[in-house]
Parts: structure tokens; C-alpha cells; sequence
């Protein structure tokens, strides 16, 4: 029997998470440099050309058409909403198109992404922790890069996208912004860009992570956010969030930190974040001449990974790693590995890969890092998997602990526990990597302040 569920709490038939059925991946579509597989359903994913190199930050938000009007990556994505939203997402692509080609709007976003973001983030090299992996390889090792989001304003990336919305929100004349998290970072970095910009904003996020980001909801507090307490789990504070935004279109504006959700909300977050590729790719040419030969990112909804792997789509010789939570490890069926583990299916107002059992139910996703913890993805990484563009691993609650304690040690870094699954994931790449000079950068997503009291339980003795 077919079954379909009203998920989360927003009320719409066609927000229903539905099973989608696997469709062949047949065709091969030649790109300008690379060949991609594409779902034969397939027609409307339109790559870019490689942007020109950015010289200086105000040029590094650029209008981009990744996607057609229904919001398509190939077969992901798309605009699942009540009909009467349509016409409100319609108005919010509207907005941030005008907002891309808008010469005074970039020129405020770059002022603020340099002088209240603190942008450029370094690219740094991690001596000690390439040493570390070298000698574990028998002398042969890369050079590990860092690139460090987790050095912006409020500590980390969420920041990027969360400031050029809100300032997008204040654009269109909106008085209020309502948003979710889940780590807390970008509830954090909202309620920053609302104090600055003068907005009211409310944040949901689930009471466990209330919990065990508890640094983090007092910040918001202070800095003037309503934070509202919701049942469940971060997929919870999602569904509250856009169900509270339809209460008050007139005013209110939602402001996703997640790369994922209905049409424009995928490509405006990954737009947003596509500054970190950018820099990178400067960096990398200034302090080697070359490019990374690989790139690594945690994949929670994907906003970092995207962030940074956008740029380097078209450049085939650039090998683009996400990491996914394993939690208790893939077969305990407590994880969030969703492009691992899952399967097609309609959730939060577009189709992507999903965590769902056989019945299309959902199921719990589980991180030791909040901000890990979503059953979906977003949908331009469930097409850049499905392509095989992007390399898919998972790592675990304990290898991510691992990590913590790694960075710390040999850098005194503490990164969030959700970059901690990208560092993770060194020790089975590094093995597999072709030549000894490789240059493979990680993206520090964010600061692991937050997540200390997390590591003092499990690992250190008071
Ligand atoms: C610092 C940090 N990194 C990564 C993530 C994972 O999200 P995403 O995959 O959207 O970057 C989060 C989510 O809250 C986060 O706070």
C-alpha cells in the first residue's frame, strides 16, 4: 500500500513526505569539464561557468542560475508548497535576485561580511596535524589546510547567510524574522545580523538541544532573540518555524539557515556560503600556486559543504569529500547518515534524499553534534552524490570526539563537533591519497566553545 504522511507540523498536502521511487541514473550529459550523471527525468540543471577569481570580498557574491524556476537539481529540489505560499516564494526569489544584481546591496553585504563578519576567514596550514597524519603514513603525508569559518563573528559559517538574508528581510520592508536552529550557531549568528539591522527575531529550536547547546540559548537571549522552546528534535524546530512564518507573511520573514526546504531557500543559503570556495580558491593560489587536490566538509544539511564545494564543481582534479554523522555507528540505525543511508522522498517543501523507513516514516536521525541531527539533506547535494561528483563519508560519535581532542592537542583549536566529523575523516583519506604533496583543506565550519561541556562529560576527567 502507498503511505504518505503529513510530516512535521506544516499543513499543506503536498508537504508530505513521500517515497520516492529510485529512478535510473542513465544519462551522461558532457559538461564544459566533466562528465555528470544525470537521472533521466533530468533537464533543468544548468551548471556555470568557473567564475572569474575574486580579487577583492565586495566581488565575491555573484548571481549564479544553478537552477530553473521550479528549483530543480536534477531531480531534487523543487517547491512543494500550499498554494498559497507559491506565491510568496515566487516574491522571495524575486527579492534575492534583485538583491544579487544590486550594486549598492553588495557593496553593504561585502562592508559587513569584512568589517562585522571579519572576512576573509584564514586559510591555515596545520603543521602539527600534518606531522601527526605523516607519521602515521610512514613519512608520506599532504599539507592540511584549515579553512576557518569557525573565526567569523558569533563562530562559524552560519553568519555568511544568515547576515545577507537578514539584510535582505530589511529590504523588503519586513519588521520581523523568524528562524530555527539546531547547534544554535545560526539562531546565534540570526539574532546577531537582527540586533545590528534593528529586526525582532524569534528562534525555535527543540528543548534537548536547548540542553546541550545551553551556551548558545543564552547568547541569542542576550542579544535580543526570542527563543521558543518546541518537542522533538531539530526537524521539529523547522516545522514550527515555517508554521509560525505562515502565520504572519505580512510582516515576518523566514530566514533558513539550512540548505534545504522549498525553492529559493536551497540556492540562497548555498549562494550565500559560496564565499568560502571562493576565498579558498584565492588562498590556495596565493600560498601554493595551485589548487587544493581536496576539499573536506561536514554534511549536516549540507549549507558549509555546499559553501565551499560549489566553487569547485567544474574543476574535476578537485576532489570534494562530505562527511555525514554514523552517530552510534550506521547499523545501530542511530545516525544521521542521510545520503548514506537514505532514500527519495518529499520533506520540508522539496525532494532529496531522507532518513524514512519503509512506510515513508521518518526516522529519528541521531548526532552526538546538534547541528548534525536532520533526517534530510539538502537537494543540490543529494544531486551532486547521485552524480558522483561528490564523495560521500560518514563518521562516527566517537571518531568526532576523537577529532576534538586532536585539534586541540596538536593546533589548539576547538572546532564545533560538527566540523570535528570532517577532521574525522583524515585518518582513513589520508591513506588513499595518490602523491605525497597533496594539499587537502577542511573547512572548520565552526568554534566547539558550545560543545566543550559535551567533551568535558565523555572525555575529561574533572
Ligand atoms: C558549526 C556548524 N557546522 C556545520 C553544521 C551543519 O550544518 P550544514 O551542513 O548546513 O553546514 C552546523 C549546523 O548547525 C554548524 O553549526
Amino acid at each position: 500500500m502507498a503511505t504518505c504522511k503529513l510530516q512535521g507540523t506544516i499543513v499543506s498536502s503536498q508537504l508530505i513526505n513521500k517515497k520516492v521511487p529510485k529512478e535510473r541514473v542513465s544519462d551522461v550529459v558532457t559538461r564544459d569539464k566533466f562528465k555528470v550523471k544525470v537521472p533521466q527525468l533530468t533537464t533543468t540543471y544548468t551548471p556555470l561557468p568557473i567564475l572569474p577569481l575574486i580579487e577583492k570580498t565586495k566581488e565575491i557574491i555573484v548571481e549564479t542560475e544553478s537552477t530553473n524556476s521550479a528549483g530543480k537539481f536534477g531531480r531534487f529540489g523543487g517547491k512543494f508548497v500550499p498554494e498559497t505560499l507559491v506565491i510568496c516564494m515566487n516574491q522571495l526569489e524575486a527579492e534575492f535576485k534583485n538583491a544579487l544584481r544590486d550594486q549598492v546591496f553588495q557593496e553593504e553585504l561585502a562592508t559587513a561580511l569584512r568589517d562585522y563578519v571579519g572576512r576573509e576567514t584564514p586559510l591555515y596550514h596545520a603543521q602539527r596535524l600534518s606531522e601527526y597524519y605523516k607519521n602515521k603514513n610512514g613519512g608520506i603525508g599532504p599539507d592540511i589546510y584549515l579553512k576557518r569559518e569557525d573565526l567569523n563573528h558569533t563562530g562559524s559559517h552560519k553568519m555568511n547567510n544568515a547576515l545577507a538574508q537578514a539584510m535582505i528581510a530589511k529590504r523588503i520592508g519586513l519588521k520581523s524574522v523568524v528562524t530555527a536552529t539546531g547547534s544554535g550557531q545560526h539562531g546565534l549568528a540570526t539574532a546577531s545580523a537582527c540586533a545590528k539591522l534593528g529586526l525582532e527575531c524569534t528562534v525555535f529550536m527543540a528543548s534537548k538541544d536547548m540542553d546541550r547547546q545551553s551556551s548558545n540559548v543564552r547568547l541569542m537571549k542576550l542579544l535580543g532573540g526570542k527563543v521558543e522552546a518546541v518537542n522533538g528534535s531539530f526537524k521539529d524546530a523547522s516545522s514550527d518555524a515555517f508554521r509560525c512564518w505562515i502565520g504572519d507573511l505580512e510582516n515576518s520573514y523566514h530566514l533558513t539557515g539550512s540548505a534545504v526546504g522549498p525553492h529559493p531557500c536551497p540556492t540562497m543559503v548555498r549562494e550565500f556560503q559560496s564565499v568560502i570556495g571562493k576565498e579558498t580558491r584565492k588562498q590556495a593560489l596565493e600560498k601554493w600556486d595551485g589548487k587544493p587536490d581536496v576539499v573536506v566538509a561536514c554534511v549536516g544539511t549540507g549549507s558549509n559543504a555546499l559553501g565551499m564545494f560549489h566553487e569547485f564543481i567544474y574543476d574535476t582534479d578537485v576532489r570534494l569529500v562530505g562527511v555525514e554523522a554514523a552517530g552510534l555507528g550506521l547499523e545501530s540505525g542511530r545516525h544521521s547518515s542521510t545520503l548514506a543511508k537514505g532514500e527519495v522522498g518529499v520533506y520540508h517543501g522539496a525532494i532529496s534524499y531522507l532518513l524514512q523507513d519503509d512506510d515513508g516514516q521518518i526516522i529519528q536521525p541521531h548526532s552526538i553534534a546538534a547541528g548534525m541531527e536532520y533526517p534530510g539533506v539538502g537537494p543540490e547535494l543529494s544531486f551532486l552524490k547521485e552524480s558522483g561528483r561528490v564523495e560521500i563519508c560518514v563518521a562516527t560519535d566517537d571518531e568526532a570526539l576523537d577529532a576534538y581532542e586532536r585539534l586541540c592537542k596538536l593546533e589548539g583549536i576547538y572546532p564545533s563537533l560538527e566540523a570535528t566529523h570532517a577532521f574525522a575523516i583524515l585518518d582513513k583519506l589520508i591513506p588513499s591519497l595518490p602523491k605525497d604533496k597533496s594539499k587537502v583543506v577542511v573547512n572548520c565550519s565552526g568554534r566547539g566553545d558550545k560543545d566543550a561541556p559535551i567533551v568535558f562529560n565523555r572525555r575529561v576527567p574533572a
